[in-house]
């Protein structure tokens, strides 16, 4: 009588363990500090030569110690989005049609560059600014879209917190909340805050790609008994056999990370630095486009920026 309740019990517990199996790590790297834009200095997660691009995602950078003498001068964008995040500090923005705007602590703004954006982006006075910018590729209908922009406070993602786990939905929904921000192709983008001792399952869609960066802290990611442990600017890529992804923060400080996945687009890429399109052929269009001023780029004749002058003023002293 008592072992064969015994069995029932281990029965049940597999099968609960069965319905929530997580996805484990195929493969992960630590990001090392990297030159970019004038003076700054990035961690690349996905996008660097060794990892490659993950399906619709095509990079992702932590932005960090952005202060007095750096930022991101006028540069172009074609066929793909960028989102970026502000974690510490701000950012201002600045575009070729009179498009400005400061990003806080917490704020966000999901740029579709379509067919043509030319901006800048720097850090708001001599502070120090930490943020995370993701680049999410457009299917082929969308790339020569209209240019547009979601910007959200901190306060307008969505927040919630239970059993010492906090997540802001920046797309996607998770706990039982949604974001607002409007994707073309079905994308999480999950920011993941596990006081110790906290652990949770994240279900994730089955033909979807998925990774995960770590910020700050350490913690255990994949099934009991077979997770391992990563720690801050590690990058986790992961296998695609599973409902989701488990976590767990068994250390002492906090554990802070974002998820982020996406069902894949499976177009060809074509990339040229900040233009991504489809083809060879697109990609010569689109330096062409840039240079001539034409199809989407017509106001970047003469164009530049206040904030890149500024910069540029500040570096000839
Ligand atoms: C967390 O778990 C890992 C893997 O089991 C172990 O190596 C590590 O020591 C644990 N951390 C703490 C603080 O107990």
């Amino acid at each position: 009588m008592f072992s064969y309740f015994l069995a029932l019990g281990i029965i049940s517990t597999i099968q609960m363990a069965d319905a929530l199996q997580s996805r484990s790590i195929e493969k992960s790297f630590e990001s090392i500090e990297q030159q970019e834009g004038i003076n700054a200095r990035v961690r690349r997660s996905i996008g660097r030569q060794d990892c490659g691009r993950l399906d619709p995602f095509l990079m992702l950078d932590e932005m960090m110690g952005l202060g007095g003498n750096s930022g991101f001068p006028d540069h172009p964008h074609r066929g793909f989005e960028t989102v970026t995040y502000v974690l510490k500090g701000c950012l201002t923005h600045e575009d070729f049609k009179g498009n400005k705007g400061v990003l806080n602590e917490g704020d966000l703004q999901w740029m579709t560059a379509g067919k043509g954006i030319l901006h800048s982006e720097m850090p708001c006075g001599d502070g120090q600014a930490r943020g995370l910018q993701l680049w999410v590729n457009l299917p082929a209908k969308y790339k020569m879209c209209d240019p547009r922009y979601q910007e959200l406070k901190s306060k307008d993602i969505p927040k919630v917190e239970k059993d010492g786990v906090m997540v802001a939905v920046i797309a996607g929904k998770a706990m039982g909340i949604e974001s607002k921000v409007y994707t073309t192709t079905p994308i999480y983008y999950l920011d993941f805050k596990l006081q110790p001792g906290a652990s949770h399952f994240q279900e994730i869609g089955k033909t979807w790609n998925a990774f995960i960066y770590i910020l700050d802290g350490k913690g255990l990611f994949g099934n009991v008994g077979g997770s391992k442990e990563c720690s801050a600017h590690y990058t986790l890529l992961f296998n695609q056999k599973g409902d989701g992804i488990r976590f767990e923060n068994n250390g002492s400080e906090v554990l802070h990370f974002v998820l982020v996945a996406g069902q894949p687009i499976g177009e060809s890429v074509a990339q040229a630095g900040p233009f991504v399109m489809n083809t060879n052929d697109e990609l010569r269009q689109a330096m062409l486009d840039f240079r001539m001023c034409t199809n989407g780029f017509e106001d970047a004749n003469g164009w530049k920026s206040e904030n890149g002058k500024a910069l540029i003023a500040k570096l000839a002293k």
